[in-house]
């Protein structure tokens, strides 16, 4: 397989590959491998996705879209809000939010527990359960109604107002979530869980039943890979150096404990969630998005890592 992708790299230093060309190619190249691996089932609702569901997006910093397969269905983004929750985060309380979440990998599985205890408290990382919980915290502490916040930021950033909560994911998450629970609490008693510990574990909980298609996540995703601003509005969503950092950090911890193969088999910064998606993100040219909801042993897509490697593979791209 390898050998073949390599003979197929298109596009060039000056010359953008076709894309569509290129998902097309991934699309027929996946059926063998789709259904290896299986779908979260600690979250029950997960479990009742189908897992021979496989979507792709692309879309481009200068405004071009491809879609191939599912990749216009909708679906659990989970961890991928991870991403949107730093990122309100960062620009409610700027660098101050680096007292109380690091930004080392962890090398540990996205919801361990051992770790918090040794660092007194203060997560990894903003993309571990933990310190996705201490974000949800930083932003309620500047809003009301942090559901709300969250839910027209995503809608605004994808231009796309039918994006919502799945309240049948939320409320899987609430029955089956002891981990958090636990995490949650354990973050109370060391103080860096500030609110109310059910209602952060409310808010992260809906925040991680988010459901959107891969097109709505890769033009959600597109200001990462335009400095910050996004491209079609000009807004400006963040600044170049949090843009940098976000990038950094998706880079470093975004895949958990296989981040050192996600760089090593994909070479861009990425995130992933336990619905099968992972965001990838081409600094300066695109966003690309998978969707496969059956994972491998590390609880990310084991089709969407192979996908967006033939993807980097193809088209000869990334960030190295
Ligand atoms: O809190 C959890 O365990 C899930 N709602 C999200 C975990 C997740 O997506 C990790 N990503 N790979």
């Amino acid at each position: 397989m390898v050998r073949r992708l390599e003979a197929w790299v298109v596009g060039s230093e000056n010359k953008a590959p076709d894309y569509g060309a290129v998902l097309n190619r991934i699309m027929d190249d996946i059926r063998p491998y789709l259904g290896q691996g299986r779908p979260a089932d600690y979250i029950p609702a997960l479990a009742q996705v189908d897992p021979m569901k496989f979507g792709m997006a692309v879309q481009t910093a200068d405004g071009a879209a491809h879609v191939v397969g599912d990749g216009a269905e909708r679906f659990s983004i989970q961890s991928i809000s991870k991403v949107f929750s730093l990122t309100l985060a960062m620009r409610f309380e700027g660098p101050a939010i680096w007292q109380r979440v690091g930004r080392e990998p962890s090398g540990n599985p996205f919801n361990s527990l051992v770790q918090l205890e040794y660092e007194q408290g203060i997560p990894r990382n903003p993309f571990i359960n933990a310190g996705a919980l201490v974000m949800t915290d930083i932003i309620m502490r500047h809003t009301d109604d942090a559901k709300g916040l969250m839910l027209a930021f995503v809608r605004e950033l994808a231009g796309n107002d039918a994006i919502d909560y799945d309240p049948v994911v939320a409320a899987s998450e609430w029955e089956a979530g002891h981990r958090n629970f636990a995490l949650a609490h354990f973050l109370k008693s060391f103080g860096n869980i500030r609110g109310n510990v059910d209602q952060v574990l409310d808010t992260y909980f809906h925040q991680c039943s988010l459901t959107m298609s891969c097109s709505d996540l890769a033009r959600a995703m597109l200001f990462l890979a335009a400095g910050g601003v996004m491209p079609g509005s000009g807004t400006t969503v963040t600044s170049p150096r949090q843009t940098k950092r976000l990038n950094a950090l998706m880079m470093t911890c975004g895949l958990y404990d296989e981040g050192g193969d996600f760089a090593f088999r994909v070479g861009m910064p990425g995130k992933s969630g336990v619905g099968g998606g992972i965001v990838g993100v081409l600094p300066g040219e695109l966003t690309a998005v998978v969707w496969s909801p059956a994972l491998n042993p590390n609880h990310n897509s084991l089709c969407g890592m192979l996908a967006l490697e033939w993807f980097t593979t193809l088209t000869g791209r990334s960030i190295f």
